[in-house]
């Protein structure tokens, strides 16, 4: 793949780029808690964006979308939103360096990857980070990597128009191979930690429902949770996030509550709440458990947060029966996307199996699986 973004790049541009990938990533558990000031687990995998890219010495940024086999060129000085939106991942880096006060010459760029769009993997995430990356290092901005990571994130924000946390910028920048990151959003303090992949192996299954109604529910989803905040600040002044927010202080104020808002609060807590468990079970090498949690995390995402659907909820139900499964949920934002599973590795051919035939059945549509491995973050390439 990279030599094919490298050859097009000599051919379009008469040059040699500087190579970078960046990852999308797979979350374990701690879904929807980030925007809130919780915990998650998430981490970067092999499915990856490549960019080859260099300076053109003109006010030009020529950009080029490999897999879309589409080109488009940009004032550098005059940057702003476009209508298109695989433009906007790059436009909205551009213009956080400028922000940042960051002067960002013209320059070409071939990107693409095997992120499949709209899946749940973050694929705008690794684009975002991937242009930061490679930015910062083609003219020695000299920012962190975390510093990299909040500019992609308002990237998101302000050009593509979701009011996305920080789990999806912060795994695709700081994976480690074979390890997950326990992150805790208010602090942005984090800890690796260790993932059996000799035992388990983690497999994804896709719907192939892309999450159209992702961008729009998200928001509402961030709003309802503000609402809860709000009303639970005339009862507790120092609270100022969910993170603050324990079951007793829900149920004692149920009745104040619009019972929407007070379903997704308290998936909201138990969800943060969750991945602590799950950890301390990590910890443990007690996968079986983790597991459970996983699947109690997926309900709270059916019926609480109601981010699910049911192609989501049916690939879930598939695995409740099977002994080599030790968990299984939808994954990211919902609507669509994928299941993430931990199977045992003796049975993962059976269990590809078995549920794209049952998926074929139930919906006559063919299950697109992937086995993730847990990789590093955004890197440069040695070619
Ligand atoms: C999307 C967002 C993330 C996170 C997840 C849900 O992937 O980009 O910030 O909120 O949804 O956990």
């Amino acid at each position: 793949m990279i030599d094919d973004i490298q050859a097009k790049f000599r051919e379009l541009y008469q040059q040699e780029p500087l190579l970078v990938r960046s990852p999308g990533r797979v979350n374990l558990i701690g879904e929807h808690t980030d925007y809130n000031d919780g915990f998650v687990l998430p981490a970067a995998i092999n499915k990856e964006i490549f960019f080859a890219i260099a300076p053109n010495n003109t006010n030009q940024v020529r950009m080029y979308a490999f897999d879309l086999q589409e080109s488009a060129t940009f004032d550098v000085n005059h940057i702003q939103r476009s209508k298109t939106s695989w433009h906007n991942y790059l436009l909205g880096v551009i213009a956080q360096f400028q922000k940042g006060k960051y002067k960002v010459p013209g320059f070409d760029v071939v990107f693409g990857g095997n992120v499949p769009i709209g899946a749940g993997l973050s694929s705008s995430a690794a684009v975002e980070c991937g242009l930061a990356f490679g930015l910062n290092h083609l003219f020695d901005f000299g920012l962190e990597k975390l510093s990299l990571v909040k500019m992609a994130q308002l990237a998101e924000h302000e050009y593509a128009g979701v009011m996305s946390g920080i789990m999806d910028q912060f795994a695709s920048m700081f994976g480690k191979k074979n390890h997950a990151i326990k992150l805790d959003c208010r602090s942005l303090d984090y800890e690796y930690m260790d993932i059996d992949m000799q035992d388990y192996r983690i497999v994804l299954c896709d719907t192939r429902i892309k999450h159209s109604l992702a961008a729009t529910e998200y928001n509402t989803r961030r709003k309802e949770c503000e609402a809860g905040v709000a009303l639970l600040r005339k009862h507790y002044p120092e609270i100022t996030s969910l993170r603050d927010v324990t079951l007793p202080m829900l149920e004692q104020h149920q009745a104040e509550f619009d019972p929407v808002v007070y379903r997704r609060c308290t998936y909201v807590v138990q969800e943060n709440n969750r991945v602590l468990v799950a950890c301390q079970h990590l910890e443990e090498g007690d996968m079986q458990a983790f597991g459970q949690q996983m699947y109690v995390s997926h309900e709270g995402l059916q019926h609480d947060y109601e981010v699910s659907c049911p192609e989501l909820d049916f690939l879930v139900d598939q695995t409740r029966p099977l002994k080599t499964v030790a968990g299984a949920r939808m994954m990211g934002g919902g609507f669509g996307g994928c299941t993430i599973n931990l199977v045992e590795t003796a049975a993962v051919d059976a269990f590809t199996k078995q549920m794209a035939d049952a998926y074929q059945k139930q919906f006559g549509v063919t299950l697109q699986l992937y086995i993730a491995s847990i990789v590093d973050g955004s890197s440069l390439v040695d070619c």
